[in-house]
């Protein structure tokens, strides 16, 4: 049993695997958060200290205000002056408190409600803890799933308004946990469009530090993953508290350090892009958050965060090798017509890769990025033939197929905006804003999402697709919906997600056979929200290996391997040999935007022993334990491998960055490795003992810039 309660103490404890966390119900009113941490049996009882100006029920004293001990939920207006979990009132006012009433432990978990949420196993359980507010009759439930095999627990509310009154939902976070102790870092994720997933580390302060999206999509600018670590923690040593939101829209995650030094995290949908109306009856609920610890560094908290989002997260469509696909968009732009691309699937055919996709530029007057959006039918100019016998025609040269779509998006010149300027996200009185001369469609609108479902099922009718790329390229301004009166537009980017999340869904069951490959501009939608609908994400816009090195060197601290779409891409000169950049994209999922038409004999064959390789060793990658050995955001080089869970097979790849100095040599422990096992390399033969590697392998860098190093060590 992951979840007990221990009834004389009124104390609830959550076991996984190697971690415990405890809650305790205290003055029959609040729950004091007790621990968070290592697996143990001995937990500290909750302590009180008097802390002057902080209010207190009647009957109560200072030293019980909820302004100053660890609790599992704060209520605005009721003494905690931190940064509060929820705003809720029926009053205007944002007042609650919400009151300790009751418990259950259930197999299994909540379904969320049009959300995406990490899939319950037979090991799941979850602990539901029921409060109430007299004042405002609404119930809150929480909730805590334990995934106990990852280590990771997951947290979602769900307010029920059983009151007479309409109650406003002005603040919601899915996921708080007070640690009384503020000696820690924070890493986070920044970044920009082409410039995805920075490295970010540094002390916490007093006051609050935040990331945060109001951009409508979890953003290029900040990802939803954070992580608190003791200073000193490394990737192997240290505890490490890791945060992350099943959540593709605007979010916010808090984390404040107060008067007392005790820190607080908090993880959700904030309040600048959300309130909800809650009428007497309904209920609402939020999305999932998770957190995971590590008291054996980051490391560790990586590998329970890939672990859990491969085996809870992604659709099982992920789980077998994803298609080495060959995509047109850095080939071909917009330039794209049926018997071009005919022959880029025969080439592709010839050369081994899977599937072609088809990129922008197939639909409605789509000849650049000024139209066309929105118009989700073939252009004929380019198409004569029809989209189906096209399909055929490519599937005929041996590769599947699949296809670039943009459904939430649309063009102002484009017959869909002619017919439904309501369509578009919009204020009154307010011309919208442009992004890339596109508008955002009010996903809100169930209309919107019924015309998109009509028109995909009709223009891809009897047309076997195997892939889709989901794109989104634009971040929301002006969010306002021609259809929602004045007091629920403050919804709209909630309900846009949930009408997003809802296409997702109709895509999947209607086209089962295929798969998706999420985008947003790149990076700009990286984020358990969009896992569980794809088997990979575009990783970023910017396919310079250089860059890419440092891009998905972040990207795996939070994110498995799998879900990185890396392709090798060469639109530009001076970006490394086809060798470098074939290397850089082994770090997760192969694929190449090339044009394959321009290619020498000798490079097709390369890109063919480099898909052939990839194929061997693609389980690793797509399944294996990662161990970062040196980060490129600290090195002139970076230096991971893979492990299969058997610990049979290791691939280990050191990149050399630009500028990387030559002659030094790096003694890299491959710690994984089996004491008792001799390892061979089978790109070149040469053997090692599991202690050899264990103590440290030699690799010589190079120093010429775009210098490679792969080992595929294997016990034979
Ligand atoms: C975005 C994607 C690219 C490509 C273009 C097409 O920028 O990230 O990969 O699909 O859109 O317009």
């Amino acid at each position: 049993m992951s979840i007990r309660f221990i009834k004389d103490k009124k104390r609830f404890i959550i076991n996984t695997k190697h971690t415990t966390y405890a809650f305790d119900v205290v003055l029959d009113h609040y729950l004091y958060h007790t621990y968070y941490g290592k697996r143990t049996s001995s937990l500290p009882d909750p302590s009180f200290h008097t802390v002057s100006f902080s209010p207190y029920l009647p009957g109560l004293s200072e030293a019980q205000s909820p302004d100053v001990f660890p609790q599992e939920c704060s209520f605005y207006g009721s003494g905690d002056f931190r940064p509060n979990a929820l705003r809720l009132s029926t009053d205007g006012t944002g007042v609650s408190d919400f009151v300790y009433h009751s418990y259950r432990i259930f197999k299994g978990r909540m379904a969320l409600d049009g959300l995406p949420a990490a899939r319950a196993d037979e090991r799941t359980q979850t602990l539901e803890i029921t409060l109430l507010d007299s004042v405002s009759g609404c119930r809150l439930m929480l909730y805590y799933t334990v995934f106990s095999d990852v280590d990771v627990i997951s947290r979602y509310m769900i307010v029920e308004n059983n009151g007479g009154a309409c109650a406003t939902i002005e603040k919601c976070m899915s996921l708080m946990l007070d640690l009384n102790r503020s000696d820690l870092d924070m890493i986070s994720l920044y970044g920009s469009h082409c410039n995805e997933l920075n490295f970010q580390r540094a002390a916490l302060h007093h006051g609050t530090q935040s990331v945060y999206s109001k951009r409508g999509a979890s953003s290029h600018q900040y990802n939803p993953f954070i992580a608190l670590c003791d200073h000193s923690a490394n990737e192997e040593r240290g505890e490490v508290y890791g945060f992350n939101f099943v959540y593709s829209g605007s979010f916010l995650n808090e984390v404040d350090v107060d008067q007392l030094g005790h820190t607080r995290v908090l993880v959700g949908l904030g309040s600048d892009c959300f309130t909800w109306r809650l009428q007497p009856g309904e209920v609402f609920c939020s999305p999932e958050a998770i957190m995971t610890y590590s008291p054996a560094g980051i490391g560790a908290m990586t590998r329970n965060l890939h672990r859990f989002a491969r085996e809870h997260i992604l659709p099982k469509a992920a789980h077998v090798p994803h298609p080495v696909v060959l995509n047109t968009w850095e080939a071909c732009y917009f330039d794209i017509d049926q018997d071009k691309l005919i022959r880029f699937a025969k080439e592709a055919g010839e050369t081994g890769f899977d599937m072609l996709v088809m990129d922008d530029g197939w639909f409605g007057l789509r000849n650049h990025d000024r139209a066309g959006l929105g118009d989700w039918y073939e252009n004929p100019a380019k198409f004569p033939d029809g989209l189906a016998s096209f399909v055929e025609k490519i599937k005929a040269q041996g590769v599947k197929f699949g296809i670039w779509v943009e459904p939430e998006m649309v063009n102002p010149d484009s017959e869909l905006y002619r017919a439904h300027p309501d369509w578009a996200l919009q204020t009154e009185g307010r011309e919208p804003l442009r992004s890339r001369h596109q508008l955002v469609l009010d996903m809100s609108n169930p209309a919107v999402i019924e015309y998109l479902i009509d028109r995909f099922d009709r223009t891809f009718q009897g047309i076997e697709i195997d892939y889709f790329k989901w794109d989104m390229n634009r971040h929301m301004s002006n969010v306002g919906s021609c259809r929602l009166p004045a007091d629920k537009q403050g919804e709209i980017f909630f309900r846009y997600m949930k009408g997003v999340y809802r296409l997702f869904d109709w895509f999947a069951a209607r086209f089962p056979n295929a798969v998706i490959e999420t985008c947003s501009g790149g990076g700009g939608r990286y984020d358990l929200g969009m896992m569980p609908y794809g088997i990979q994400i575009w990783t970023s816009d910017n396919t310079d290996p250089y860059a890419r090195t440092m891009i998905q060197s972040s990207a795996l601290i939070a994110y498995p391997a799998m879900t990185m779409s890396c392709h090798v891409s060469n639109p530009h000169e001076n970006l490394g040999s086809l060798d470098y950049r074939y290397k850089v994209a082994l770090g997760g999922m192969l694929g190449y935007e090339l044009n394959i038409l321009n290619m020498s004999e000798e490079v097709k064959q390369t890109i063919a022993a480099q898909i052939a390789q990839y194929k061997s060793l693609e389980h690793i990658i797509r399944l294996g334990d990662y161990y970062s050995l040196a980060s490129p955001t600290k090195y002139d080089y970076s230096a991971y491998y893979y492990a299969s869970s058997d610990t049979r097979e290791l691939l280990l790849t050191v990149i050399e960055k630009r500028g990387c100095p030559a002659g030094s040599t790096k003694r890299l422990r491959i710690k994984a490795a089996r004491t008792d096992a001799l390892y061979t390399n089978v790109i070149t033969g040469k053997t090692y003992s599991g202690e050899e590697l264990r103590a440290g392998i030699r690799i010589d860098l190079n120093g010429t810039d775009d210098s490679a190093h792969l080992l595929y060590l294997k016990m034979l």
